[in-house]
């Protein structure tokens, strides 16, 4: 495990975004697995400022996003589906037809699940997987307890998550939905290679647990311990309640 602290935010998700693109470059047809949040945001913003730089090419590049709320549609601003339209899709040549995002309304969202999965592999699974992480420690939205060989299924949000989540719901936590789709913490271990990225005083005590806590279901994020090829991008801030530095 590689971990990278840098002095501020900007650095930090500039170095994800870094990681990405060369992925991107070095292999045209890179299946990357994305995320979202505030933290990606900025990760987002220094990828599209990078690809223009060097015009780099998504146009064979598939994806697949971790996660998306149950019963918000694609045109809904506050899914995962608008997220990514907004925040990167517009911005580069990626083919919109490569571009997965489960369906959180989907009638059958078993069956909505197992087609994800069912895509990722068809896909020949994911290059490199971008991971945010919650205060609950989940990845994805694999809240506690999550087991390691879990697969992509509608899971029920916790409540800390839809507090920390509210902003995008007029700060009230009643709105944020009650439930997710979700990659499993299996099947995210599955992928090539984690890009873990964590920002702020308020990740601090979440990242402790996860490099430095017991390995187990009960904060998902220790899973990433468990992978061959995992890199964690901190700044100052996320690393300071670090023993080891
Ligand atoms: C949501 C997403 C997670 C993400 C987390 C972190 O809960 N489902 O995948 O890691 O947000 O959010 P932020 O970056 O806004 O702190």
């Amino acid at each position: 495990m590689k971990v990278l602290i840098f002095p501020n935010a900007t650095d930090a998700a500039h170095e994800a975004a870094k990681i990405i693109a060369k992925k991107v470059h070095e292999k045209p047809k890179s299946v990357l697995g994305l995320a979202t949040g505030r933290t990606m945001e900025g990760v987002y913003r220094s990828l599209i400022q990078i690809a223009k730089q060097n015009n780099l090419d998504f146009s064979q590049v598939t994806s697949f996003n971790l996660d998306e709320y149950v019963g918000l549609s694609a045109s809904d601003k506050q899914s995962y589906h608008y997220y990514m339209q907004d925040n990167l899709f517009r911005f580069v040549n990626i083919n919109m037809n490569n571009t997965h995002v489960p369906n959180g309304v989907a009638a059958d969202l078993e069956k909505e699940c197992a087609a994800y999965e069912e895509a990722i592999k068809q896909a020949g699974g994911i290059d490199i997987q971008l991971l945010g992480i919650g205060d609950t420690g989940h990845i994805g939205f694999n809240e506690p307890p999550s087991a390691f060989d879990s697969r992509t299924r509608c899971i029920t949000l916790a409540s800390e998550t839809r507090q920390q989540n509210a902003g995008m719901f007029e700060g009230n936590p009643q709105k944020v939905p009650s439930k997710a789709l979700t990659m499993g913490v299996g099947t995210i271990l599955e992928a090539k290679e984690l890009l873990l990225i964590a920002l702020g005083k308020d990740k601090a005590p979440i990242i402790a647990r996860t490099l430095e806590g017991e390995i187990g279901p009960e904060v998902s994020a220790t899973a990433v311990r468990l992978h061959k090829n995992v890199t964690i991008i901190l700044d100052q801030d996320s690393a300071s309640s670090l023993k080891q530095q």
